[in-house]
């Protein structure tokens, strides 16, 4: 596996390569989820590319840039075992300058759910993609259905800025109590960590509800409410797959989305039905 910090020098790399690459952005702290990403990567592509940038402008002030989990040594070795072709691992300097062009996220998706309490977290999510997927146009680039609003964000921003990159969207992986994975999950204590049990909870009953034919959007989100409670709810939406509200549940186009915070952690989930 090679180690690349360089973006030029990662262009240069992969320049005249001519084979597929599948390319997994991360922000590291390697899980089964992003683990599971790779593996896909590999499945479709010649060669997989990773990254690994914790990316400064994602985050808003007062969050948890600072302590969000390092893990870099753990993480090559992890890229190593199953077989990542080049990591990607820059330093912020190697990604930003002082006086930067910017890229906004659209003024109506970009701002509501996860982006009306992080105002400018879709902003910095679609520069950095933006910036690694032109670092290193990929054939195809791979994303978790867990952050859906960012899927959505970023096939939008492919499909506006036509670039030419595939957008592959990928289950979500579990533990077996059905938490999702997620790198903040090493935040929560026992007994947040039990709580938290209450969002996968909350979606399986709505799922349930949905195969009993009751389709109705109040009547499910006021049941997952009551799963929810008492955690502290930031949103609760059922939506279609261009993330417009929905009445009603329309099998095969719409995505229920959570997003609590538990002591200081925030966590978000959702399921596609
Ligand atoms: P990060 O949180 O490290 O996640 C990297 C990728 O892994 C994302 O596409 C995310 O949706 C996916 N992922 C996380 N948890 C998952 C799970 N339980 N199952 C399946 N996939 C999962 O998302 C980011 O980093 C950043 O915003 C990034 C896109 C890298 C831009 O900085």
């Amino acid at each position: 596996m090679k180690i690349i910090s360089s973006p030029l020098e990662l262009k240069k790399y992969l320049k005249n390569k001519n084979l597929s690459i599948g390319f997994v952005p991360t922000m590291g702290a390697l899980h089964d989820g992003h683990i599971s990403l790779i593996k896909k990567a590999k499945k479709q592509n010649d060669l997989v590319v990773v990254s690994i940038f914790l990316n400064p402008t994602q985050f808003c002030k007062n969050e948890d840039l600072d302590k969000y989990p390092k893990k870099d040594e753990a993480d090559k070795h992890i890229c190593k075992l199953i077989g990542v072709g080049v990591l990607f691992f820059p330093q912020i300097k190697d990604i930003y300058e002082d006086d930067e062009v910017s890229l906004m996220a659209p003024k109506i998706r970009g701002y509501v759910l996860e982006g009306s309490t992080r105002p400018s977290h879709f902003n910095g999510v679609l520069t950095v993609v933006q910036k690694l997927l032109n670092i290193v146009t990929p054939t195809k680039a791979y994303f978790g259905k867990k952050d859906a609003q960012q899927l959505n964000l970023i096939s939008l921003m492919v499909k506006q800025l036509f670039m030419s990159v595939e957008i592959v969207a990928v289950d979500t992986v579990r533990e077996s109590d059905g938490l999702a994975l997620s790198s903040r999950n090493c935040y929560l204590s026992t007994k947040e960590r039990q709580d938290a049990l209450k969002i996968s909870a909350s979606l399986h009953s709505a799922g349930i509800m949905v195969s009993k034919n009751i389709l109705n959007s109040d009547e499910i989100t006021k049941k997952m409410k009551e799963v929810l409670s008492p955690l502290e709810i930031f949103y609760v939406e059922i939506l279609n797959r261009d993330f417009e509200q929905l009445s009603q549940v329309e099998i095969g186009n719409t995505i229920i989305l959570v997003e609590v915070k538990i002591g200081t952690t925030r966590l978000l989930d959702n399921i596609w039905l």
